[in-house]
Parts: structure tokens; C-alpha cells; sequence
């Protein structure tokens, strides 16, 4: 893909654009890829455990090597609402195999607004893992809504209770994600986890930590338009996303576009101080990144800036995997995962492993039929280097 009516042979002195097979930038070398999906497996499917329907997928890889996947595990519908648990999976090859799934949080029988996910993420640092999730997401069900975070000090394995962070970062709704959590390697702030998300009708906000998840604060906002109240159709409304740090230690915020104002596609922004502050000046609308108002994901991996979602301007289907090598400005190539049914997806890499930093993991709803939309959560392999 070259910039639009610019033939190839201008950008032939910058030639990446042109397909050379290594490439220095000065900042980050990367290899171009050549994606293929080698493996793809169904590991949760709906009714199994007696569960109606498990959605809501994320992932993250963890400083151990282990892949760590969790769903939402609807218990008595399929409704963003009512009782669920908070189903986890763990791998320790990969995810050629998956250990016996365990429910690591329960909001019982009754609740009238379950629990919600929610965020994934690692801090390499301690080698701590952190989920988020959010109760009480919908105001129209209930009246307060709170944050909590379990944490795993054991690769996973184990998970402690949840610890109520609405208590340091207040009660406005926050649904964070759906997908990960980041921790900058890259100055300003080393260190730092910050975990992004929507709030109701107030657009996408950051919560961060300096002290390993210790303690949290709110961080920026790009609020939406109008704010504090009733939006429709056509409104600027940035709902569920995703952040990545860039190799200047920006961090990019990829985020579902509810409205579907200016496009049916993403709206990017980016945060030069560790996601303190937002500032509409790096805003933009990515028209290449068509969307049908969905969950996406997307993941800054050996140089190349990856985007995967359902690409489609109003149908939750044909997902689809493309690559930048410029941090988004151009989208180099795509690749069709799956043409049918296919909503909610999550990504992740194991990103300081040489051995196995040449694959990349994703988890999606994936379906049958127009019934069952979104049946089943796939876990996809896909290899890089072809
Ligand atoms: C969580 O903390 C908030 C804010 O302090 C509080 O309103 C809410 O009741 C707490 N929820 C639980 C379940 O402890
Ligand atoms: C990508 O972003 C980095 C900073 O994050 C910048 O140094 C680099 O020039 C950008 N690359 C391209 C090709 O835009
Ligand atoms: C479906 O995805 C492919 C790439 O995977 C893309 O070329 C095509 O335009 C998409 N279809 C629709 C209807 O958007």
C-alpha cells in the first residue's frame, strides 16, 4: 500500500515503502512481515460449563513466558448484563495447550450488573499480573459503579481478591479496555502502568500507577462531545480502546468511534506524557481502519505497528490483521483471518523473547450463523516471517 497516487519509484530512496526486507529507521529495525495464520483453535465455546455464553475476550502475554486469556463467562444469558464469572486460562507453551479454565471472580446469582471486562496487564518490573474490571458498567441497572483489579503474583496461576480502586480513582463509570494494560519501557516515565477505557457519556479516559499498582489516579481524557450528557448518532463519542507506546515513548490510543462521527472508522490520539494529559491537536480519524463500532486491538511489536477488528463499516465480520511500518500513517498490508462472524478481538506478543517474538496471539468472538454471532472465543496463531 503506497501513499494514494504517489507511484512506488518516488519513495524508492526511502525504500521500505518498497518491500526491502530490513530496514533501520534509527529509532527501532524491523524486518518486514509476511503474517500467515498456522494455528487457530476454539477455546471457549458457549455452553461449556454450563456458561451461556462467554464474550468478552483479552489476553496478554506475562514476563514468564506464559499466555494468560480471559473471557467474561456469561452464566444464565447472553446479555451485557446480569451474573457472570470472570473466566481465565493459562498457557505455558504458547497456547498449543490450555490449562483447565478457573473462575477467579464470582458476582453471584443476583446482580443486576455483573462484572464487565476490563483489562489485562503485566508489569515486567515485579512480574506481577493485574485484570480489571468494572461492576455496575451500565447506570440504567444500578446506581454505583466501581472499578476492581485482581492481581497474580504467580505467573497466573493463582489470584488474589479483588481490590476496589474506585475507592483512590472515584465512582464515575470506567470500563477499561476491553484488551491490556501497558507499562512504558521508554521515557517519560519509565515504568508507569496505565490502563485506558471508556466512561459513560464522558468519552475515553487513562487511570495510571507509578507504584506498581499499589496505588491509582486518573489520568487525561479526551471527553466526548457533548459531554456529561444524552448522546445519539453522529455524536463524537471515543468509547472501548486500546493504548501502545510508540518508539518515542508517546503513547497511541486506538479507540471504537460509537457515533460514528466523520467515519465509520478509528479515532487515534496520542499522549506525550505518559497519559496525563490528551490534547485534540493529535487527534485524527484513520479512514483506512473502517469500523462497524466495535472492540479492536492493537499492538506495537518489533517496529511494526499492528491493527486487527471486524472490517466492516456496520457489520461485526470479515476480521482482518493489518501492518504499518510508519506507526500508523500508512497501512502496508492485511490479512483476512476470518471472512463470517466476528466482533470483540484482542492481541499480544511476546515482545523481549528473540525466540518467540515472531508470533503474534489473537483471541476473538467468533460465529456460525446469525443466531449464534458469536458463539465461541478463537485463539489464532499467526507467524510473521511467513
Ligand atoms: C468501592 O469503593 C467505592 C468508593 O469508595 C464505594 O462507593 C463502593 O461502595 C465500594 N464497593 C465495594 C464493593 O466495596
Ligand atoms: C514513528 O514514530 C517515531 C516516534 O514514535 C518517529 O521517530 C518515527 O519517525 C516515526 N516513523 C515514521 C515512519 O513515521
Ligand atoms: C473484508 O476484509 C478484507 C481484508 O481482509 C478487505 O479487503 C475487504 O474490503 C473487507 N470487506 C468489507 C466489506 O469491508
Amino acid at each position: 500500500m503506497y501513499v494514494k497516487g504517489a507511484p512506488c519509484v518516488v519513495f524508492v530512496v526511502l525504500t521500505f515503502w518498497c518491500g526491502f526486507p530490513v530496514f533501520s529507521a534509527g529509532f527501532a529495525t524491523f524486518r518486514n512481515v509476511t503474517p500467515k495464520v498456522v494455528q487457530e483453535k476454539l477455546i471457549w465455546i458457549k455452553g461449556q460449563e454450563e456458561v451461556s455464553l462467554y464474550r468478552i475476550p483479552i489476553i496478554s502475554y506475562t514476563s514468564q513466558g506464559s499466555l494468560i486469556a480471559a473471557s467474561e463467562a456469561r452464566k444464565y444469558s447472553g446479555s451485557d448484563h446480569g451474573p457472570k464469572f470472570l473466566a481465565v486460562k493459562r498457557s505455558t507453551d504458547k497456547g498449543y495447550t490450555w490449562e483447565p479454565q478457573q473462575f477467579v471472580s464470582d458476582d453471584g446469582s443476583i446482580v443486576k450488573d455483573g462484572l464487565n471486562l476490563g483489562a489485562i496487564l503485566s508489569d515486567d518490573e515485579k512480574g506481577i499480573m493485574f485484570i480489571f474490571y468494572t461492576m455496575c458498567a451500565h447506570y440504567d441497572h444500578c446506581d454505583t459503579s466501581t472499578t476492581h483489579v485482581i492481581r497474580s503474583y504467580d505467573d497466573g496461576v493463582t489470584w488474589t481478591n479483588s481490590f476496589n480502586v474506585s475507592e483512590q480513582i472515584g465512582t464515575r463509570m470506567f470500563a477499561p479496555g476491553p484488551g491490556y494494560g501497558i507499562q512504558k519501557k521508554l521515557p517519560p516515565h519509565v515504568g508507569r502502568l496505565v490502563v485506558c477505557g471508556h466512561t459513560s457519556k464522558r468519552g475515553m479516559v487513562c487511570v495510571i500507577s507509578d507504584d506498581h499498582g499499589e496505588t491509582w489516579k486518573n489520568g487525561g481524557y479526551i471527553k466526548s462531545i457533548p459531554f456529561k450528557q444524552p448522546t445519539k448518532a453522529g455524536d463524537f463519542n471515543p468509547n472501548e480502546c486500546q493504548p501502545v507506546e510508540l518508539p518515542d515513548g508517546s503513547i497511541m490510543i486506538n479507540m471504537r468511534n460509537q457515533g460514528h462521527y466523520h467515519c465509520s472508522c478509528r479515532i487515534i490520539t496520542r499522549s506525550f506524557d505518559g497519559a496525563e494529559t490528551f490534547s485534540f491537536d493529535n487527534l485524527y480519524f484513520d479512514e483506512a481502519l473502517i469500523d462497524p463500532a466495535c472492540a479492536a486491538s492493537t499492538l506495537y511489536h518489533n517496529g511494526v505497528l499492528f491493527f486487527v477488528n471486524a472490517m466492516s463499516t456496520n457489520k461485526r465480520e470479515n476480521l482482518t490483521l493489518q501492518w504499518s511500518y510508519n506507526n500508523g500513517t500508512t497501512w502496508s498490508g492485511k490479512l483476512n483471518i476470518f471472512p463470517g462472524y466476528s466482533a470483540y478481538s484482542a492481541m499480544t506478543a511476546f515482545s523481549n523473547s528473540l525466540k518467540y517474538g515472531d508470533e503474534l496471539y489473537i483471541l476473538y468472538e467468533k460465529g456460525q450463523n446469525s443466531a449464534n454471532s458469536m458463539d465461541s472465543l478463537s485463539f489464532v496463531r499467526v507467524a510473521l516471517y511467513g
